[in-house]
Parts: C-alpha cells; sequence; structure tokens
C-alpha cells in the first residue's frame, strides 16, 4: 500500500477536506493510515495544533502524534514556506520534514501528506512542492474545484508532474463551489485533456464528523484504486 501526497491547483481548494474524507475512508475499511501536513503556516490555534490542517487531519485519522512528526514546521505567517522563512527569518526544515515523513511511513500501513499551496509552491530557492514529492517517493492526487479557470489550473498541475515525473493516482473534483462547471462536463473535459484518472467528484460537505465524510467519499470516490 502506498503513501500519497494529496496536492491541489491552489490554495483553499479543498486538500484538507479531501485528506481529511480519504483518511475517515481509509480507515473505516481497517487500512492503517497515517497523516503528514509538512509545513503549515497561518495564525497559530491556542489549543492543540497550531496547525488547524493538522487538528482537522489528526483527529479524521484518529491519531495523536507529535506536532514534530505530522508538522514539523509550522510558519505564523500565511505564505509559501519560502517566502515565510524569508520573511521571519528562519531556516525551512526540509531535512526534518524528510526524516520524520521516514518515521511516520514506518509507523502506519499508508500515510496522507497534505502538500501546501499547489504543485509549484516554493519552499527553497529551485525547490518546489515537485522536488518534495519527488525526495519524498509518493504518487500524487491532484485536488480541483468545478470554478471556471480550474481547466487551466488542473493541465498546468499535470503537466508540472509529468514534467517531473511524479506519477499521478488521479484527480478528485471538489465541487463545493455554488457556480461554475457541471461536474459531468468537467469530467469528461479533464479526462479528454489531461488523460489523467478522475478518481470522482465530492458535493458540498456538511460537516466533517465520520458519518459524513465516510458516506460521501465511500459513495463518490474510487477508493479502490487509491489503495491500489
Ligand atoms: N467539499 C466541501 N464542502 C464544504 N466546504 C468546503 C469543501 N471543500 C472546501 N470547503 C471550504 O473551503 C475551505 C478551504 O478548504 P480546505 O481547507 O480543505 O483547502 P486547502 O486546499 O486545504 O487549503 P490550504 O492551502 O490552506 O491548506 C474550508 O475551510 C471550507 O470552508
Ligand atoms: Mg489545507
Amino acid at each position: 500500500m502506498k503513501s500519497l501526497f494529496i496536492t491541489g491547483t491552489d490554495t483553499d481548494v479543498g486538500k484538507t477536506y479531501v485528506t481529511a474524507g480519504l483518511a475517515v475512508t481509509l480507515r473505516k475499511m481497517k487500512v492503517d493510515v497515517g497523516i503528514m501536513k509538512p509545513f503549515a503556516a497561518g495564525k497559530a490555534q491556542k489549543k492543540g495544533y497550531k496547525s488547524e490542517d493538522v487538528e482537522i487531519l489528526s483527529k479524521a485519522a484518529q491519531v495523536c502524534e507529535p506536532e514534530s512528526l505530522v508538522n514539523p514546521q509550522f510558519f505564523a505567517m500565511a505564505a509559501s514556506p519560502y517566502t515565510a522563512s524569508k520573511s521571519l527569518k528562519v531556516k525551512v526544515k526540509k531535512a526534518t520534514v524528510l526524516s520524520s515523513f521516514k518515521k511516520l511511513s514506518k509507523l502506519h500501513q499508508m500515510t496522507l501528506v497534505e502538500g501546501m499551496g499547489g504543485i509549484m509552491t516554493p519552499i527553497l530557492k529551485n525547490y518546489y512542492i515537485t522536488d518534495l514529492i519527488k525526495e519524498m517517493k509518493l504518487p500524487a492526487v491532484i485536488v480541483t474545484r468545478t470554478k471556471v479557470g480550474t481547466v487551466n489550473h488542473t493541465i498546468m498541475t499535470v503537466k508540472m508532474c509529468q514534467k517531473y515525473k511524479i506519477p499521478i493516482k488521479g484527480i478528485i473534483i471538489n465541487n463545493f463551489d455554488s457556480d461554475g462547471y457541471s461536474v459531468k462536463s468537467l469530467k469528461r473535459d479533464l479526462q479528454n485533456l489531461a488523460g489523467v484518472p478522475i478518481l470522482g467528484a465530492i458535493p458540498y460537505i456538511e460537516d466533517l464528523s465520520d458519518d459524513s465524510l465516510y458516506k460521501t467519499f465511500k459513495k463518490n470516490i474510487d477508493m479502490k484504486s487509491l489503495i491500489n
């Protein structure tokens, strides 16, 4: 069973919601699933993990691993790791991220790694999310949305993965926008244009409870392809 890197066409596209849904569903399928957010950024939470993403993902996977392992670096500003490290004058902990991922992958059958922003979010000069995925030796899942503009963003993301020879497991359409393409036409066009499997589309999710996530993902996502 291979771990997966969940990337997206942009920030706020639904990577955390999708990763949480996959974690709950895999857990219910009796897969021992771990989670990781290598770098997180934004306003620190007062309680629990500093990163809200890590909080959501840990709850979904039902793990309570040390913050240093699941989120080796937190930047207290909403920016890419590169920009945040420059602005806050701190070093990017790339080696710690890679060693933490190695540890996590030994602890679980499968680890879901949530990316930061999109595929070309900079981490260091000349080192992007693509380089991190390559070093982690992971296949990618691409989260996209239905808002007009998504076809451009999705094709760019797929092409960059291909340029870096990152295997793509497939695309998950997060259908939470109230306007934009219909899922049917988007599936048709992305399949034709990008030539990558569409693993399914998830609708607007009311709450992040186990029940709600499990029902939604079991019904709408090709979970078998994800674990094979
Ligand atoms: N399927 C959905 N149903 C309902 N709301 C959603 C859904 N997907 C995303 N959202 C909303 O959009 C917000 C952003 O989603 P999410 O946090 O998953 O994005 P992200 O890609 O992980 O962002 P980041 O780059 O900051 O990690 C969520 O806080 C939630 O309000
Ligand atoms: Mg997120």
